[in-house]
C-alpha cells in the first residue's frame, strides 16, 4: 500500500505527507464544541483507528487543541508514544484558535502573547518538541495579522514548528497575509486547509488556484461533509442516534438543501452502478482530483474505515 499511495511536499521544508491525512477530531469530544467532550472515540477505539490508517501508509496526523478540549492532542501523543514511532515518520499538524479551552484564555482572539503559550500546551499535550504544521484555525478578525505572523514567525525561529498554515480563510485574508510576511521577510503560510468535498467547491474559483500559484499546499477537510456524502441522511427523516448530525446539525445545516439532497441521489446511483457505496466514489473523486493536494479522512470506527480500504485498494491504486 505504502508504495501506491501518493504524497504532496510542503515548501521550504523536507516533509512529503501522504495525499490522505487523518484528520483526529472525533478523539475524545466531536471537534471543538466543549458540550461534546466525553462523547467522541475513547482512547483505546481512537488508537486502534490510528494504527489502523498508519498501517495503511497515511502518514500525517491532524489536531487542533479545541478537539475534545485538549484530549485529542492527548490521544494522539500517547498513540505516538506507545508505538514508538520515530518522530520523522509521522508528519503532525495541530490548530491554535480563539475558542481554545485550555489553559489561557485571550481576551484579544489570536495575540501574540496567546499564540506563543498556545503552541507549548498543544506540544506539552503531544509529547512532542516540534509540530510538522501550526495552524491559525480561522483568521481573527480582532486581531491585526502582522500579530498573528509575527508570533508565527517566532514558532518556526524558536523551531517550535516546521510550517505554518490557515485554516477556514478566504483569498483576501491569504493575500494579505502572504504580502505582509514577505515585506517582513517572515515564514510565510505554505499550507491552507479549507473544507472541500464534492458538494462545497468554492475555493476552486479563487484560493485553489492561487495555492497552485504560490506553491501553497492546500488540504482539503470534510470529505464526506461530515458523513453527509454517505447517503446515510434522508430527507424527512430523524438523524440516526449518536451520529454527526445528530450531535452537531447546526454545522452542517447549509448542506441539506433539496438541490444537494438530489445530487447525493445521483451520486447513490452512480456509486450502485459501479458496485461500490457513496464514500468510496467519493474518496475516489478526491484522490483523482488533482486541484487539492491532500486531504482529511476521520472514519470514525473500523467499518467506516473499510469504504476508505476500499476506495484505495480496489479503485484507484491498484489500478
Ligand atoms: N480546520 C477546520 O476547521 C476543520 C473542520 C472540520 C474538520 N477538520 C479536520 O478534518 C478532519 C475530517 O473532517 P470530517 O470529520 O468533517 O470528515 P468527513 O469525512 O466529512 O466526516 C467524518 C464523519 O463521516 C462519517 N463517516 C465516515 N465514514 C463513514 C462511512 N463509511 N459510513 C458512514 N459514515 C461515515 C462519520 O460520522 P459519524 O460520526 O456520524 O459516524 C465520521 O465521523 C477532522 O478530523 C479534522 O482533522 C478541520
Amino acid at each position: 500500500m505504502d508504495e501506491a499511495m501518493k504524497y504532496a511536499t510542503i515548501k521550504n521544508t523536507d516533509i512529503k505527507v501522504t495525499r490522505i491525512g487523518f484528520g483526529c477530531a472525533n478523539f475524545g469530544g466531536i471537534g471543538s464544541d466543549p458540550r461534546l467532550v466525553g462523547k467522541g472515540d475513547s482512547e483505546d477505539d481512537a488508537h486502534k483507528i490510528l494504527d489502523k490508517a498508519y498501517n495503511f501508509g497515511i502518514n500525517c496526523f491532524d489536531t487542533a487543541a479545541t478537539y475534545g478540549n485538549g484530549k485529542s492532542e492527548e490521544i494522539l501523543g500517547r498513540w505516538i508514544k506507545r508505538n514508538k514511532l520515530a518522530r520523522k515518520d509521522v508528519h503532525i499538524s495541530s490548530k491554535v484558535s480563539k475558542k481554545s479551552r485550555g489553559l489561557f484564555w485571550s481576551s484579544k482572539g489570536l495575540s501574540k502573547g496567546y499564540i506563543l503559550k498556545q503552541i507549548e500546551v498543544s506540544l506539552k499535550r503531544l509529547q512532542l518538541e516540534y509540530l510538522d504544521i501550526f495552524y491559525i484555525h480561522a483568521p481573527d478578525p480582532a486581531t491585526p495579522i502582522v500579530e498573528i505572523l509575527g508570533a508565527l514567525n517566532e514558532c518556526v525561529k524558536k523551531g517550535l514548528t516546521k510550517a505554518i498554515g490557515i485554516s477556514n480563510v478566504t483569498l483576501e485574508y491569504l493575500k494579505e497575509s502572504i504580502q505582509i510576511s514577505k515585506n517582513k521577510s517572515w515564514a510565510e503560510y505554505t499550507v491552507v486547509q479549507n473544507s472541500y468535498n464534492y458538494l462545497k467547491r468554492n475555493d476552486e474559483n479563487d484560493v485553489i488556484p492561487y495555492c497552485k500559484n504560490y506553491g501553497i499546499l492546500y488540504v482539503g477537510y470534510g470529505p464526506l461533509a461530515g458523513g453527509i456524502l454517505t447517503g446515510k441522511y434522508q430527507a424527512g427523516r430523524a438523524y440516526p442516534e449518536n451520529t454527526r448530525l445528530n450531535l452537531r446539525e447546526s454545522l452542517y445545516r447549509t448542506y441539506l438543501t433539496r438541490e444537494n439532497m438530489q445530487k447525493i441521489d445521483e451520486l447513490k446511483e452512480i456509486a450502485g452502478k459501479r458496485n461500490m457505496k457513496l464514500p468510496v466514489l467519493m474518496y475516489e473523486w478526491l484522490y483523482k482530483n488533482e486541484s487539492i493536494d491532500s486531504f482529511l479522512v476521520a472514519p470514525r470506527t473500523p467499518e467506516q474505515f473499510q469504504s476508505l480500504r476500499d476506495a484505495l485498494e480496489d479503485n484507484i491504486l491498484s489500478r
